[in-house]
This record gives C-alpha cells, structure tokens and sequence, in this order.
C-alpha cells in the first residue's frame, strides 16, 4: 500500500535534490552589487572568494590563484575580449591590480583610469589548475559618470532650539585612495570631523559628523554638506542641501490693539496676539492687569471685547508643546479718560524730573547720532508701536529711529527706564550734573533692544528668563 507521506516526501527530496544541483556553484565569489564611479577616477571592488566543498580538493592552496575578470557575461568562450583582467598577464585591457591577499582568497581589485565604457556587469573566475571556476551567480554592476552623486545628511531625532544636535554627512569613496573631502556651509558656528568608514558591503565612505547648536532663528535656514572628489589635477563637486526644521517654544509674541487709538465706552476693540512658533502655536490666551492684578480673559488668537470703562493693561501668551512666549502689555484707552499714569506715579516733582530726563536724552540723542550711526539702523518698527506699550520685554525692547513727538508713548518708555533710576537720585539738579549717567543707562536699553531683534542666543535667552519670571509663562 502506498503511504501518501512518504510519497510526498520523496518528491520534496527529488525536487530539493534538483534545486539543490542547479543551484550549485562551483565559485562564491563575495563582492557589492554595484559601484558607481567618476569618469577618470578608480575604482576598488571589494572582494573575496570562497571554495565550495565539493572542489575542496581540487583546490591547491599552496600554489597562488589567479583572478580573471569578465564582463557582461560569465561566458567568454566565444569573446575572449570580454575577458578585461587576468592577474596571469602582464598586459590587460584594463589597467588594473589585485590588491587583496589571494592566498587568503582576498580578491580585492583596483581598476584605474575608468572611463565610461567601463560602465558593465563584471564576474570573477578563479584558475588555480586544475581548479578552473567562474561564479556565474554573482557580478558586480559598476556604473560609470562624469558626476559624483551627492552625499546623504542623517539627522537624528529632532532639531531643537538651543539642544546641540550631529549630523552626519556620507560620501561613497568608490576609490578609496582618493576619497572625497567633505565641507559643511551651516548658518551658525560649528564643529566638523572626518572619516574613511567601510560600509556593511565592505565599500569604503567618508563621513563627516557636524556639531552644532540650532537657534531658532536657524529655522528654514540652508544647511549644505559639499563633497569634492579629487580627479587627476581637477576637482568634481557635489553637493546635498537640507533646510532645516527647528522646532522652539513661541517668540517674538507680540500683542497689538485694534483701533490704537483711545475709543468710546460701549465700543468694540480686538486684541491680536501674534507670534512665531516651531510646530504652530496651539494656545493664545489673554490677559488683563487691572488693580494691581492678573486675571485671565479669554483664550485664542483675537479677542474682540466691548469696552466697559475700566481700560486696562492686556497681555497674551502663546504656547505650544516647547513652551510659551509672553507679549508685550497693550494699553487699552477709553477716550475721555485721563490716561493712566503708569506704574502709578504722578506727583508734580517726579514729572518735572521726568521733562528733565526728556530734555537730557534729546540732547544725548542728537550727540549720538552725529558719532554714532549703527545704533539708529536697527529700528524698524518704533513708530507703529501699539498705544500705551509700556512693558519692556522682546516686542518693545527697540529703539525708535526718529526723533519722537513730545506726546508719543515711546516717550514714557524712555522716561520710565529713565525715571527708575533717578528715584534713587536726589534732586533734578543732580539729575542735570548726571548727563553722562544718563548716557550709559541708555546704552543699557539699546543693548536690550539689539538682543531682542538681532539675538546672539544666549542674549535671548536672558530675556526670556526674565519674562518668565514676570509672567509665570
Ligand atoms: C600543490 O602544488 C604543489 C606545488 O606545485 C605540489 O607540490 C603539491 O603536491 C600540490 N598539492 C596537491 C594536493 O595537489
Ligand atoms: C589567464 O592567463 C593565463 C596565463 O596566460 C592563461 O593560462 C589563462 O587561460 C588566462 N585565463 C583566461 C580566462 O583567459
Ligand atoms: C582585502 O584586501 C584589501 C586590500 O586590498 C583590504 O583593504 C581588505 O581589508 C582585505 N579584506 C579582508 C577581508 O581582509
Ligand atoms: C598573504 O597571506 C599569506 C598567508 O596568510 C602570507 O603568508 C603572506 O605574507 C601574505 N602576503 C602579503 C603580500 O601580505
Ligand atoms: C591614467 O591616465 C593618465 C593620463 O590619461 C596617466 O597619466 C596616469 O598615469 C594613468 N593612471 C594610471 C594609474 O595608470
Ligand atoms: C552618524 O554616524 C555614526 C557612526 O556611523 C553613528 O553612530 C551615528 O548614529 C550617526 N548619526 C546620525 C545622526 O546619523
Ligand atoms: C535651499 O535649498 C533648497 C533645496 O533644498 C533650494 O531650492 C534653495 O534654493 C536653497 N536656498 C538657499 C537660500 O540656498
Ligand atoms: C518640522 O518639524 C515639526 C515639528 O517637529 C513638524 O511638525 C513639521 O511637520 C516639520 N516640517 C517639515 C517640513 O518637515
Ligand atoms: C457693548 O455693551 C453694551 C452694554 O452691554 C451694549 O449696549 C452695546 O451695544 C455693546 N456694543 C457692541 C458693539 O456690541
Ligand atoms: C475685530 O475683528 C472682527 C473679526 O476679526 C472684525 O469683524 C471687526 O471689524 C474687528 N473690529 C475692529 C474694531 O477692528
Ligand atoms: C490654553 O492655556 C490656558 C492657560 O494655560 C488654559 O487655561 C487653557 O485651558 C488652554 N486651552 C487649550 C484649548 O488648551
């Protein structure tokens, strides 16, 4: 009786028995799949080989190999001439050299002076007599341009503001006597290394590891790793460029009023925060200072409110998952109303010192100018400040590039930095005596201004330490 397993398991063994014959090799030969190589350079094809056990011994070991190398087909026997190296001669097709150990069956070849005609399919074969075999399985494919192709950036998790970040950069060295030099153009200070690495297929890259600290400011900015292949006298280039994406918490968040000017009891007013923001900003919320006081208000980018009469001091805040970023503080003023004084002082001495203070730093102002042009060309927005502004923090903190009108608020900015100061002085005629001191106080609010719209990192970092500890933000 014929049992339907062992049937079944004799035709397994027949068919495995027939793969196992076709599939035979009578060379592995181990190399890449393929190389791609500059025209005028050379190429090192990694290779080995190994014997397989059924030619063990025909295989002499103590006599050393050649190495014959064939292209397009495995088969030469009809086109000798597809046989373009064999260590045997002396004279090749190709100029060439097998540089591995071919006693330790290293058939490591280097081919110089590749033009484009070299572009193929190559196979290995192995004579030893009577050992005679050619891996008609395995080739390597070698293509040939006038250009190099571009090395790769890798960057690792993600780019944050102020977090020191690497990135690599990786060149292939089909020719590894050559490698490629690579550059990095980065928008910010950096520090580079560079180094020959074999790959898992035993080609050979450069890699060049980048360290740098991104700022916010980096954001959508070009970052390029060059490489530059050295052939013969001349140079080939190229080049991969990636934009960056930072992410960082809110800035420049800044809280503007919509009509800036005083309005009427029973009116509408919008307040609109604004603010940069790496992924967008997910939460605004505003809030008033009113009697000393912080209350929350609303939530959301604009707040459209009906004016009841008290007025107050607004301020929104911007958040997203890095964190969050405070405004400026907007003035709300109904018309009618005496503005507020600000910070509450008002007595007739204190406004005198406060002319004083005025008249000083015109004086100064006009002097300065006359020696001093760089400070007056970072001043892009002064004028269009939102009415009342009077926190100092990173949307005010900037000079105004024209002599301000005797009623501007920017003026009360001035004379608050100003004031502040002088409280701790006695008398308006010390005051007078203290032009000079003056001078540098001012130099003080220019340096913030200065970091707030051109920040060196650290400076805005300052800033924001301080807001934060204003803010609660
Ligand atoms: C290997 O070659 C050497 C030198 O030609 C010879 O003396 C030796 O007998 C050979 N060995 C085998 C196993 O053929
Ligand atoms: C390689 O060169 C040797 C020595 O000239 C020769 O005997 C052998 O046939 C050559 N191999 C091929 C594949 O042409
Ligand atoms: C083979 O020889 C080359 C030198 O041509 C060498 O770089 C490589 O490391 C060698 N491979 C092995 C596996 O020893
Ligand atoms: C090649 O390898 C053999 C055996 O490992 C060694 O005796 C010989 O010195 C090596 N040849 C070279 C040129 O390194
Ligand atoms: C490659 O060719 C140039 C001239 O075309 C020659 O000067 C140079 O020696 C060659 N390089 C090699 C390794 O043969
Ligand atoms: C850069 O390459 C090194 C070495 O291969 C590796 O350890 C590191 O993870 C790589 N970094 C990136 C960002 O790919
Ligand atoms: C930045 O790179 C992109 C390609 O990634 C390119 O189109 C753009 O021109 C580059 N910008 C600058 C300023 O180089
Ligand atoms: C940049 O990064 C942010 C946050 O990690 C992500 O949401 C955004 O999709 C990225 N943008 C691009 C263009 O990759
Ligand atoms: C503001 O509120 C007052 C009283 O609640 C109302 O009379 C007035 O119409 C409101 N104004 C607007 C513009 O909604
Ligand atoms: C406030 O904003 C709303 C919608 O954004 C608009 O319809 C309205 O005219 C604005 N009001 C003022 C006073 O700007
Ligand atoms: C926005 O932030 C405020 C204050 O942190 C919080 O009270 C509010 O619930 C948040 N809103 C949303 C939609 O996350």
């Amino acid at each position: 009786m014929a049992c339907p397993e062992n049937m079944f398991f004799l035709i397994v063994l027949f068919i495995s028995g027939v793969l196992a014959c076709f599939g035979r090799r009578d060379l592995n030969a181990t190399m890449p799949d393929g190389l791609d190589v500059l025209t005028g350079s050379c190429v090192q094809i990694p290779c080995s080989f190994d014997i397989p056990d059924q030619h063990k011994d025909t295989f002499n070991s103590t006599i050393l190999p050649s190495g014959v190398w064939i292209k397009e087909s495995p088969y030469f026997g009809e086109r000798p001439d597809s046989v373009i190296f064999n260590s045997s001669e002396t004279v090749n097709r190709y100029q060439g050299k097998i540089t591995g150990n071919m006693s330790q069956k290293n058939c490591t070849t280097v081919f110089f002076n590749v033009t484009t005609s070299y572009s193929d399919k190559y196979y290995l074969r192995i004579e030893n007599r009577p050992f005679l075999a050619t891996d008609t399985e395995k080739s390597v494919h070698i293509d040939v341009s006038d250009l190099p192709s571009s090395p790769i950036i890798t960057v690792s998790g993600e780019v944050k503001d102020g977090n020191p970040v690497s990135l690599n950069c990786s060149a292939v060295a089909p020719c590894p006597e050559h490698p490629p030099e690579l550059t990095w153009t980065l928008p910010t200070q950096f520090t580079s290394k560079n180094q020959l690495q074999e790959n898992s297929d035993q080609t050979k890259s450069v890699l060049s590891t980048v360290t740098f600290t991104p700022s916010y400011l980096h954001h959508e900015k070009n970052i390029t790793c060059t490489a530059v292949y050295p052939v013969g006298t001349s140079n080939k280039r190229a080049e991969h460029n990636m934009m960056l994406n930072v992410s960082f918490s809110p800035k420049d968040t800044s809280a503007s009023i919509s009509p800036a000017h005083p309005v009427l009891v029973g009116s509408c007013v919008n307040l609109t925060c604004s603010s940069t923001a790496n992924p967008p900003v997910t939460n605004f919320t505003w809030f008033q200072i009113s009697g000393g006081e912080t209350t929350q208000v609303a939530s959301g980018q604009s707040y459209t409110l009906n004016v009841t009469g008290d007025g107050g001091l607004y301020y929104c805040e911007a958040r997203n998952s890095h964190g969050c970023g405070k405004s400026n503080e907007v003035q709300l003023a109904i018309k009618g109303q005496k503005e507020p004084m600000v910070f509450g002082v008002a007595a007739g001495t204190l406004g005198a010192i406060l002319l004083i203070s005025l008249i000083s730093l015109f004086v100064w102002r006009r002097n300065s100018r006359l020696h001093d042009g760089l400070e007056r060309t970072d001043s892009p927005q002064g004028q269009n400040s939102p009415v009342g502004t009077v926190c100092t923090n990173q949307a005010t903190a900037r000079e105004e590039p024209e002599e301000p009108a005797e009623d501007q608020p920017e003026e009360i900015q001035y004379g608050d930095i100003d004031f502040s100061k002088l409280q701790t002085k006695e008398t308006p005629a010390a005051a007078q005596d203290r032009v000079q001191g003056q001078e540098s106080e001012y130099a003080e609010v220019n340096v913030t201004g200065r970091g707030a719209q051109l920040p060196p990192l650290n400076n805005l970092d300052g800033l924001y330490a301080q807001v934060n500890k204003t803010g609660g933000c």
